[in-house]
């Protein structure tokens, strides 16, 4: 009964999308886990067709997979039936998916907290999607949160926002100095969410159980990403939720018996969006470049994400900390055409080396990148199917890549599409 988690190695954007799509044939299920429309997944399918993710996992875009949103996730009913309804425009087959009743809902509150907050922050914010994530996890683990089972019971739904309301009201008014959210109209605008939602609403966890009984496959698709982890993440510069292996678990009902392989996606440089520490972060030409020919734009927000090179002490804490047995290098296509090609090996930290993530977060604000340089190579590579289709400077690239997470690298992705990989070890 396998179980295979799916995560982000680095501070997301790494291409899960992309991988989760690749593997979604020979699935038969495909779960999101955490997060929620913070995520952007972007995939390409063969026919040259672009989507953009958000909520559904991206097994969608197979027809064969049931696609499940687990407990773990936050849902804004309105964004999910916009890409639904986007989704069944573009033909695709929605009526696969299932949602979990225990699955916390996004409120107006949420989104309209998250803002203001970010703003009265100023230069301490941490750059959230303004999408009302943490404020929606906050009331969740505040035991105030409203769940998708509740658009199913009318009066429960409002008398939990009157509760939740009562408070929140007055931070967002006297606090924040904004406009109160109005029961009345939020009751009814989620009641008809609650209409359209109610045929998807069922308890995934049994779903997904009965799947492992009977032998079946089931992907648990991360959003966000490993340094993005509340708990193993760069706190506070973090989202609300912990989308490493160990919140597969959680996020979905599955358990850790059940999982059987965990792959790490990371690009091979390292891009960020938000504000927070990232040690190799370019300020130079170099960065613009991996912006420009990486295309490095959130597909979510649309912000510039950040550049910088390759982190192999970031790597190898995600190895560890997730149990990656697989990690798919994606990118490798946007580092042709440079002389060298450095990798973060260590890093210095008030004068001392270390191949470890520092401890507290005053160290890792602190660390300066130690660089090993690569020789470089000027070929072409999309083309590139198998590892000796690579040039030799790449394959040595891709080696140390390996050598220093402490995993094999089993799929190198040289172009956007489905199909563009260099595949060395098959995923499934
Ligand atoms: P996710 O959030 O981890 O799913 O990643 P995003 O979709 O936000 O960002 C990854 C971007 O890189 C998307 O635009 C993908 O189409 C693109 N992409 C993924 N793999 C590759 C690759 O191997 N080469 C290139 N050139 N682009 C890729
Ligand atoms: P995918 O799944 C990259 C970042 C935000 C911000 C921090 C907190 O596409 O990899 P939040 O809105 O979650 O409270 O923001 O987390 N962030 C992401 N960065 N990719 C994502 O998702 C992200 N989801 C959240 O930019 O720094
Ligand atoms: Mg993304």
């Amino acid at each position: 009964m396998p179980a295979i988690v799916l995560i982000g190695a680095q501070w997301g954007d790494e291409g899960k999308g992309k991988v989760t799509d690749m593997i979604g044939g020979d699935v038969d299920y495909v779960v999101r886990y955490s997060g929620g429309n913070n995520a952007g997944h972007t995939v390409v399918t063969p026919d040259g067709q672009k989507f953009a993710l958000h909520l559904m996992p991206s097994g969608a875009l197979w027809p064969n997979a049931a696609i499940v949103i687990g407990n773990g996730v936050v849902i804004d009913p309105k964004v999910l039936l916009i890409e639904i309804d986007g989704l069944a425009e573009r033909g695709v087959d929605v009526s696969r998916l299932m949602i979990s009743g225990d699955a916390h809902l996004i409120m107006p509150h949420h989104r309209a907290l998250d803002r203001v907050v970010e703003r009265y922050l100023g230069s301490s914010r941490i750059g959230t999607t303004g999408r009302g994530i943490g404020p929606a996890y906050g009331d969740k683990v505040a035991r105030m949160g409203i769940r998708v089972q509740d658009l199913l019971d009318p009066g429960i739904l409002r008398k939990k926002l009157e509760i939740v309301l009562r408070e929140r009201n007055q931070v967002l008014f006297k606090v924040y100095n904004r406009k109160e959210i109005d029961v009345d109209a939020t009751v009814e605008e989620y009641l008809t969410y609650a209409e359209r939602l109610r045929p998807y609403i069922t308890d995934t966890r049994q779903v997904l159980w009965k799947g492992l009984e009977e032998g079946r496959t089931v992907l648990l698709e991360g959003a966000q990403a490993t340094m993005l982890d509340m708990d193993h993440g760069t706190y506070p510069f973090v989202t609300s939720s912990n989308p490493t292996a160990g919140g597969a678990c959680v996020g979905a009902g599955v358990p850790p018996t059940a999982i059987t392989q965990v792959i790490g996606v990371t690009k091979a440089y390292t891009t960020r969006v938000g504000s927070g520490p990232f040690p190799t972060e370019l300020f130079d030409d170099f960065g613009v470049h991996l912006r420009k020919v990486g295309r490095e734009y959130g597909t979510t927000t649309g912000r510039e994400r950040r550049t910088g090179w390759y982190d192999a002490v970031v790597a190898k804490y995600a190895t560890r900390l997730n149990g990656i047995t697989d990690l798919v290098v994606t990118k490798l296509d946007v580092l042709s055409g440079l002389e060298t090609v450095p990798i973060c090996v260590a890093y210095e930290v008030d004068g001392k080396r270390t191949d470890e993530m520092p401890m507290t977060q005053t160290e890792f604000h602190h660390a300066t990148p130690i660089y090993e340089e690569l020789p470089g190579w000027w070929e072409d590579i999309s083309k590139a199917r198998a590892f000796g289709d690579l040039p030799a400077n790449a394959q040595r690239y891709i080696e140390r890549i390996e050598e220093l997470a402490g995993t094999r690298v089993s799929i190198v992705g040289v172009g956007p599409g489905r199909d563009e990989n260099v595949v060395r070890h098959s995923l499934l």
